[in-house]
């Protein structure tokens, strides 16, 4: 690559995180992540290109201002399975802003801040003015007492815990909820006077203000946290608060959010050309259905077939999006081409990397072939889009450094078409269930980009392929079976470069060490190793060794993460 090319691919390429496009890195919220990354940099696309379309056709929106809770994210959350849009925003937006994005009701979230703190996080004071209903959580109504002319104590030490409270108002807030609830609890400062014209709702052993209210100016506070599932009374709470209190009506369901997303993708393209590349996962499967729902064949769809896949995915997406949708897809078969790169390649770091650069070669190659694109489709989530506006250090902990996609290519120009920019991954889902995909690629534990690539420790050859492809169809047939595969994060075998003695009928054997990780976990950035029942592991481990050829021995991988990670490369 020359040196002007380098310099423009720095300049102008943006990740979906908004780093640098050829920074390289490794996203943890997996899926489709790995795809994205490689075309967000064969799109050299300046950040102006990504439309912010949403203000325009905003719903009822709950703002949540985020003050730096671990549970921010939790609330907008809880208030979405009301049914209800629900939008995290940074804590100091101005409220033009949020007025501007359709807010009709805002929550302050906690935070582990005192209120006394030089740098405290605040809002913008014009939020206190009763326009728009308020409630503050934990830290949010402390920030509310203090700001309004109450008295708060600072405490050194933030504690969470169990705790009753006495509820002793019971309209409002509480709306048909009484007497003694058991909640989750943090005590931090504390309030010793709330502010004129505020009565207190709810107590506890440690604090006659656990609940604040000031009806006439839409204003409530409680110091518990509604949105933990510790709270029995938290999904009643915020419903009193949402829909009682603030009116909003509760349409935010996928059949409604299907049908907004389809007219406004089909405004937005007008006669224009969309492309999107379908990765198998349930993502860019939800986006491209959605587009394909707006503007039909207008849309095309590149499967690149890099052979690293699970046995029968690339089977399962052809008859889903071609036979069953009526989609126009391009299935790509680059499997020898894959398989050449990565002869004699053993380093973990070097092989992410040729797959990377190879897929922005073949889907380019496609892209090229078709003639005038105008629109790249890609499903972009909410969290990725939070992280790369709100907080530097989430943002952090959530990416990796890692494999580093050799820059490249031709300047492929088009603008972003992101349809699950304002979901979670539960949402996307339900909009993908909506859709009628079928549950299995809807379900879809999360698949690293480069595939079965990076569980085959060693070369990567297409018989060493084969018998990794075979082995993890029966951890997964099995764990289906048991009926396991929805609680758990990833199900999966590895191909370890190991082999040992065996034996088999009269003969010693000689062959194939093969291991088995599952893991439970949240988000895939930290993961316990799932305590699979013994029948279910012995299950696998038989139907391995007999129906896999070259394997004899079958192990457990028992690792959590940290220190381990999730994938063995
Ligand atoms: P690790 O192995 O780092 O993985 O604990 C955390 C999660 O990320 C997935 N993963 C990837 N996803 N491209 C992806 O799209 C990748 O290169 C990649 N590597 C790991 C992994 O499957 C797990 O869910």
């Amino acid at each position: 690559m020359s040196e002007t090319a380098k310099r423009g691919a720095t300049e102008r390429g943006r990740t979906v995180h908004g780093e640098p496009a050829n920074a390289g890195h490794r996203v943890l919220a997996p899926d489709d992540a790995e795809v994205e990354a490689y075309l967000e940099q064969a799109l050299h696309a300046p950040p102006p290109l990504r439309v912010e379309t949403e203000a325009a056709q905003q719903p009822d929106t709950v703002v949540v201002l985020d003050f730096g809770s671990q549970f921010a994210q939790l609330i907008a959350r809880r208030v979405r399975e009301l049914n209800v849009y629900s939008e995290l925003l940074p804590h100091d937006t101005p409220m033009g802003e949020l007025e501007r994005r359709g807010a009709k009701a805002i929550i302050l979230s906690g935070g582990p801040s005192s209120v006394y703190d030089a740098d405290a996080p605040r809002a913008d004071p014009a939020i206190w003015s009763g326009r728009i209903p308020v409630l503050g959580i934990c830290y949010g109504l402390q920030l509310m007492a203090l700001e309004l002319g109450g008295e708060v104590v600072a405490s050194a030490k933030r504690e969470y815990g169990p705790a009753t409270v006495s509820l002793t108002e019971t309209d409002g807030l509480f709306n048909g909820l009484s007497g003694e609830q058991p909640v989750w609890m943090s005590h931090g400062d504390s309030i010793l006077r709330p502010p004129e014209g505020f009565r207190s709702t709810a107590q506890t052993d440690s604090t006659p203000f656990a609940g604040l209210a000031d009806a006439s100016r839409n204003l409530y506070g409680i110091q518990f946290h509604p949105e933990v599932v510790h709270t029995p009374i938290g999904r009643d709470v915020l419903r009193n608060f949402v829909v009682g209190i603030a009116g909003l009506r509760a349409n935010w369901t996928a059949a409604n959010l299907v049908e907004t997303t389809v007219t406004e993708i089909r405004e937005r393209v007008g006669d224009g050309h969309v492309i999107c590349a379908l990765s198998g996962g349930v993502d860019s499967a939800v986006a491209a259905t959605l587009v394909h729902r707006a503007i039909g064949d207008q849309l095309t769809c590149i499967y690149v077939d890099h052979g690293l896949m699970r046995k029968r995915e690339s089977e399962l997406l052809r008859v889903t999006f071609e036979r069953d949708l009526g989609m126009r897809l391009v299935m790509v078969d680059a499997r020898d081409r894959f398989l050449a790169r990565l002869g004699g390649v053993e380093d973990p770091e070097e092989k992410r990397r040729i797959i990377g650069d190879e897929f922005i070669r073949v889907f380019e190659e496609e892209a090229t072939k078709l003639g005038q694109i105008d629109f790249l489709t890609q499903g972009t989530l909410y969290p990725d889009v939070i992280e790369s506006k709100t907080s530097e250090s989430k943002a952090a902990q959530k990416i990796k450094t890692h494999h580093n996609v050799g820059g490249l290519p031709a300047d492929l120009r088009f603008q972003l078409i992101e349809p699950l920019r304002y979901l979670f991954k539960d949402e996307v889902r339900r909009v993908g269930l909506e859709l009628g995909l079928p549950d299995a690629m809807v379900q879809r534990q999360p698949f690293p980009g480069p595939g079965l690539a990076i569980r085959i420790l060693g070369e990567v050859t297409g018989e060493r392929l084969d018998t990794l492809r075979e082995a993890d169809w029966i951890v997964i047939d099995e764990i289906k079976a048991a009926g396991l595969y929805r609680s758990l994060w990833q199900s999966f075998a590895i191909l370890t470069p190991v082999r040992s003695v065996g034996v088999m009928g009269d003969g010693r054997t000689y062959a194939n060490v093969v291991a088995i990780r599952a893991v439970t976990s949240d988000d895939g950035m930290t993961a316990d190793w799932a305590r699979l029942p013994y029948e279910v592991l012995a299950k696998i481990s038989s139907r391995i060794v007999n129906e896999v050829p070259g394997v004899n021995r079958v192990v457990y991988d028992i690792s959590s993460k940290p220190p381990a990670t999730i994938e063995w490369e």
